[in-house]
């Protein structure tokens, strides 16, 4: 694992964002995976403000609420389109449909996806127990697009971006944990003192299905970049 340690989340967008320059400029990806959440939204701010061109990249993002449309401002489709999508258009940008009936048949589909659209490099934030995307601990390593039940842990994490803790939806669809470690290089970023267990357990814990980010361990190109707070208890 390649660790950057940066003072503060600023810094490491700035960090971040070189990556993405890089990779673009060189024309090295094609697809990218993205993440929602507080932590890359300074990243995307980044890529908003600068000139690189997103409109032959596909995007494929890790997970989606179930029973939220896209057009709900919390559904993570309404977030990317207002943190990025809106602003510096795809060629296409997939994210996990919340509102389907047939989760399986939805689950299957974008799978497909993925496999069609090998992940370059795929960007990831962690939860504070250890979870990518919506992967909680305990999912299997080779799991690929599942439904998900949230953990306490999770829905009152995420409970800040809601009006009512019992508005946070307790299901999501997530890309799996087999499909995250099928991209090329993966991106992690982890800012905060809340995140500095996860990240100790992450990079130094034994590799366990109680820690999904542990499973990073075993995928040969990994960057996170991590401030001094998330760095704390390495
Ligand atoms: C949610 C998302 C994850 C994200 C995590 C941390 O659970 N599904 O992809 O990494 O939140 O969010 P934050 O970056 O706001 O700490």
């Amino acid at each position: 694992m390649n660790i950057i340690k940066v003072k503060d989340s600023a810094e490491g967008a700035q960090q971040a964002f070189q990556i993405y320059k890089d990779i673009l400029s060189h024309g090295q990806a094609k697809v990218l995976g993205l993440a929602t959440g507080s932590t890359p939204i300074a990243l995307y701010n980044q890529l908003v403000e600068s000139d690189l061109d997103f409109s032959n990249i596909v995007s494929v993002n890790l997970d989606e609420y179930l029973g939220l449309s896209g057009n709900d401002s919390q559904s993570y489709r309404y977030f990317m389109n207002q943190h990025l999508f809106n602003k510096k258009p795809f060629k296409h940008s997939y994210v996990p449909d919340g509102l389907r009936a047939d989760h399986n048949a939805a689950a299957k589909e974008y799978d497909d996806i993925i496999t069609d659209h090998p992940i370059d490099l795929q960007l990831l934030g962690i939860g504070r127990n250890g979870h990518i995307g919506f992967n909680e601990p305990g999912t299997s390593f080779e799991s690929t697009t599942h439904v998900v039940n949230l953990t306490q842990s999770t829905i009152d994490a995420n409970a800040r971006f809601f009006d009512n803790e019992s508005d946070v939806p307790t299901q999501a669809i997530s890309m799996g944990i087999a499909s995250v470690m099928s991209a090329k290089k993966i991106l992690l970023l982890a800012f905060g003192a809340d995140k500095a267990d996860a990240i100790a357990a992450t990079v130094n814990g034994p590799v366990t299905e109680d820690v999904p980010a542990s499973i990073l361990q075993n995928h040969e190109d990994v960057t996170i970049i991590i401030d001094d707070a998330a760095a704390s208890k390495l």
